[in-house]
């Protein structure tokens, strides 16, 4: 049986922990999308043209370290733009969504256009602010030298540039619920989206 889980959003949200710790709940495989895009992305820096890089992906590609970086997201972001690398993406993370046992992707487009028939579809929020403080607190907690108000310039620049784009932007699936982790710890976030996942599978 298959269950997929499409959990979206805007950058450091903090999807990416409500889904690891919801994959762990429910016993689900987990994939975070926005590494596919990141190491397609790292790919360009060595020369190859992205759409090349997205159709040529490799289970090595994805374990690259520098994939978490500013310069990655950025990379990541541009070619997230371009239809023909989205297009190259579609069919692994399609066959995903449908293993059985279960599935949890998240990123940008996964109720809207990867798993339109998610049996439950969850949009992750905050404001600028606090997802900038979280991703800055996040960056020098691992020795990265930054400012907050850098952090605050690129994701700003990221999601505009991934809510404006023609292709699978980002926006919440109609009949996504809306999850605003502002006012919560990432704890409470994942309680409250870990009780709504038992109440659509009861
Ligand atoms: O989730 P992330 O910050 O690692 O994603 C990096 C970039 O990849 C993001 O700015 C946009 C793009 N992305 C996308 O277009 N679609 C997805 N499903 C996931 C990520």
């Amino acid at each position: 049986m298959s269950f997929c889980i499409a959990i979206d959003g805007p950058a450091a949200a903090g999807k990416g922990t409500v889904s690891r710790a919801v994959a762990e709940e429910f016993g689900f495989a987990h994939l975070d999308t926005g590494l596919l895009y990141r190491a397609t992305g790292a790919k360009t820096f060595e020369g190859l043209s992205p759409i090349e890089a997205a159709k040529t992906l490799t289970a090595e590609d994805l374990a690259r370290a520098d994939l978490r970086t500013a310069d990655a997201g950025q990379a990541a972001s541009r070619v997230a733009a371009i239809p023909e690398v989205r297009e190259a993406l579609i069919d692994f993370q399609r066959a995903f969504a449908r293993r059985t046992g279960g599935a949890v992707l998240d990123g940008r487009d996964i109720g809207t256009v990867i798993c339109p028939d998610a049996e439950v579809k969850l949009y992750i929020t905050a404001t600028d602010d606090i997802r900038a403080k979280r991703r800055f607190d996040e960056l020098t907690a691992g020795g990265a030298e930054t400012t907050f108000d850098h952090v605050l310039a690129d994701l700003r620049e990221r999601d505009a540039r991934d809510s404006a784009r023609a292709a699978a932007p980002l926006k919440p699936a109609e009949d996504a619920k809306i999850i605003d982790t502002s006012d919560m710890t990432i704890d409470a976030a994942v309680a409250q989206v870990v009780a709504f996942i038992k109440a659509q599978r009861a």
